[in-house]
């Protein structure tokens, strides 16, 4: 098959028609005018995958996702695109892998990052001018819009904002103040920013791909969208997402978001703390660390060994035992960050849903009784993703259902309901 990119754009508007039986004036088969297909195309740029999914609206008004790649991600580093050209050439990979299924090449992406981000409160105030009008979503954009007009974020992106509750006049802690009647109305914003460069070399590599990065999300935002459900939101729940380079969490009670941060460590420090005891490379490190890896090292019987090839003919004996209680040291280390970090923010008992853990990391084995160990509260680890679209190939909607692509899952959601 011809790889998409090479098509004409005349080619391509052929098979852009025969997906959606759109004819030449844009008309679908039902008649409707201007129906035209939505299209997006997310990409989780992880530490050490990258995911591309690209949905779009079937007849039926609902989400398709047709088209899905994935492809080992090489260039980033905590999150960070250190190595441009790398970077660019995994994600055009997954997005060639997405494209052939999808049959449709995306203009622009929408990318999920898991850097580090600094978290600030934005109090935003916007006096009406005619009060006797009911407040739209166009007022709150008005609050929004002062926080990328000011210049105290002017060398950070922000890549989220969310409103906690708002006040309009006398009135205080509304929720969605849409549809009330007022002149003075306020809120403070959650933001989430990062690095501006971090922004600027993502966007370089979609650029030499000719992609337009149309937006950036944190990447563990994106995947409470499509783990968490309404109630947990309201009653409390952290979801913490440790993944090669970091582990991210988000706190939520009450409906919004509490807080969020990014801890610098995550499942390659687990590897390199194995290399450096093993005195193997990093990538043999990896297959040990899959293989042999335990977050609770006391049951193991202090007698079995693992033999492994260091150099071509020179083999070394490692107990077993050690190889987990490496893992299982920088794992108490990763969630003691995580429980201190939560502590400073909530008492844990208002967190009434407890924990939820995703990324690769939370499946090593006896992850769970770890975490409930230190963190002294309800784990729940890997639950499984909301089935929020529908997916027209049966191998997608199989992989969907993984929480390794809740960060992809969550953008598409973003993207299409809004935050
Ligand atoms: N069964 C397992 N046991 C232990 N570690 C595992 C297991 N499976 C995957 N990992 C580790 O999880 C990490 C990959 O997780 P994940 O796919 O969530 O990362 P990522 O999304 O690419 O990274 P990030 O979110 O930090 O950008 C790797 O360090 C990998 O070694
Ligand atoms: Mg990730």
């Amino acid at each position: 098959m011809k790889p998409l990119h090479t098509l004409s754009t005349f080619s391509f508007k052929k098979v852009l028609h025969h997906i959606f039986d759109v004819d030449t004036e844009g008309k679908t088969e039902h008649g409707d005018i201007n129906i035209l297909p939505k299209h997006i195309a997310v990409a989780d740029i992880g530490n050490s995958k990258i995911v591309v999914l690209i949905a779009s609206m079937n007849k039926k008004g609902e989400i398709e996702v047709i088209g899905m790649g994935e492809e080992k991600s090489e260039g980033v580093v905590k999150g960070v695109v250190s190595n441009i050209l790398k970077t660019s050439q995994c994600l055009k990979k997954a997005l060639d892998k997405a494209t052939e299924q999808a049959g449709f090449i995306p203009d622009s992406i929408i990318a999920g990052i898991s850097c580090t981000i600094n978290v600030h409160k934005h109090h935003s105030i916007l006096t009406r001018k005619d009060s006797f009008l009911e407040i739209t979503a166009n007022d709150i954009s008005e609050l929004e819009t002062e926080i990328h007009q000011s210049l105290l974020y002017s060398d950070e992106k922000v890549i989220y904002t969310t409103a906690q509750h708002f006040s309009v006049d006398s009135e205080h802690g509304i929720i969605d103040p849409k549809g009330m009647t007022g002149t003075k109305l306020e809120t403070t914003f959650k933001l989430i920013t990062c690095q501006l460069t971090y922004f600027k070399n993502l966007e370089r590599c979609c650029n030499l791909l000719n992609i337009t990065l149309k937006a950036v999300y944190p990447s563990i935002i994106a995947s409470a969208k499509s783990i968490l459900h309404d109630d947990e939101i309201a009653e409390g729940v952290a979801l913490v997402d440790i993944g090669a380079g970091n582990a991210n969490l988000a706190v939520f009670k009450n409906g919004i978001l509490l807080h969020a941060e990014s801890i610098p460590f995550g499942g390659n420090n687990i590897t390199k703390d194995i290399a450096e005891f093993t005195g193997l490379p990093f990538n043999k490190a990896e297959k040990i660390k899959l293989q042999y890896a335990e977050a609770i090292h006391t049951n193991i019987n202090s007698k079995d060994i693992i033999e492994i090839e260091v150099l071509k003919q020179r083999k070394r004996v490692v107990y077993k035992k050690d190889i987990a209680f490496v893992a299982q040291c920088r794992l108490e280390e990763i969630l003691d960050l995580i429980d201190y970090s939560i502590m400073k923010h909530i008492q844990k008992e208002n967190i009434v849903f407890g924990l939820v853990f995703i990324g690769g990391v939370s499946k090593t084995h006896l992850f769970k009784r770890l975490a409930k160990l230190i963190i002294n509260t309800d784990c729940v680890v890997f639950p499984k993703t909301k089935l929020i679209f529908t997916s027209v190939k049966p191998e997608i909607k199989a992989q969907l259902n993984n929480p390794v692509y809740s960060t992809a899952l969550g953008l598409l959601k973003l993207e299409i309901r809004g935050q």
